[in-house]
């Protein structure tokens, strides 16, 4: 595939979302971490790649979701501003099933991704400050897009990555809350870190679609694609929005 060497921002559609955009034509895009497909389309006046996480036809789990080939494709493309989202589950009674939020920091459960382009390969030893590791200047223009559309969203939020594909036990979910977490989900690790090591900016909008589990009786896999069926939409609406006044500078 040639290189989308105009886009500069990428959305990396989760659950729930990918089909949203109705982006019809995708193309395999190689790099040395393997393949990785890309969609083009277009808001307002930007050219924007997307990137399905689960794949086309919605078909790789979590735990195999080839995050460096997928974060690589996007930096040879010229993409310098990562929009995502992702479906969570909620351990806050504040943040409730529907609520969007926008997270601003992250812990790290994953067990068995490989993590890091920096893996010694090069003979150079590389740490990467991700004190933050979201865009504040990503977030901030997310923040404005809600303003403008009257929509409600939490505006700080601690995610907790698990490696699923299974979902959590209540007693996971209990040390989580201790742990200070908000949000549990499968994807945002290491995709967050990798856009950081890649000099990305990257901000992720969290659609909660349901209580963790011992919260309520019992989570399932319908009640998530339930749920973003109904607020997908409006995450969508938010991202169009925020990527549209980047546009505008
Ligand atoms: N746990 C992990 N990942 C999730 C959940 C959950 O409860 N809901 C949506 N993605």
């Amino acid at each position: 595939m040639e290189k989308m060497s105009q886009a500069q921002i990428a959305i990396v559609a989760g659950t729930g979302i990918a089909d949203l955009f109705n982006v019809k034509q995708f193309e395999e895009f190689n790099t040395s971490y393997g393949p990785s497909s890309l969609g083009r389309l277009r808001i307002g006046s930007r050219d924007v790649i997307i990137l399905l996480r689960h794949g086309i036809g919605y078909t790789i789990p979590p735990h195999r979701i080839n995050y460096r080939a997928n974060i690589f494709s996007l930096k040879e493309s010229g993409v310098k501003s990562i929009f995502a989202s992702s479906a969570v589950g909620s351990m806050r009674r504040s943040m409730k099933p529907g609520d969007l939020v926008l997270v601003d920091q992250v812990v790290d459960f994953t067990k068995g991704r490989s993590q890091t382009y920096f893996d010694g390969e090069s003979g150079k030893v590389v740490f990467t400050d991700v004190t933050n590791p979201y865009s504040d200047h990503l977030r901030h223009v997310i923040l404005k897009a809600t303003k403008k559309l009257h929509v409600k969203m939490h505006q700080k939020g601690t995610y907790l990555c698990t490696e699923g594909p299974r979902f959590e036990t209540a007693g996971e979910i209990r040390l989580f809350r201790k742990l200070g977490c908000d949000v549990v989900g499968m994807t945002g690790c290491p995709e967050v870190f990798l856009a950081r090591e890649l000099g990305m900016d990257y901000a992720s909008i969290a659609i909660v679609t349901n209580w963790a589990a011992g919260i309520a009786q019992k989570v399932t896999h319908e009640e998530v694609l339930e749920m973003m069926r109904e607020k997908g939409p409006i995450a969508k609406l938010i991202i169009e929005e925020a990527i549209s006044s980047i546009g505008e500078k």
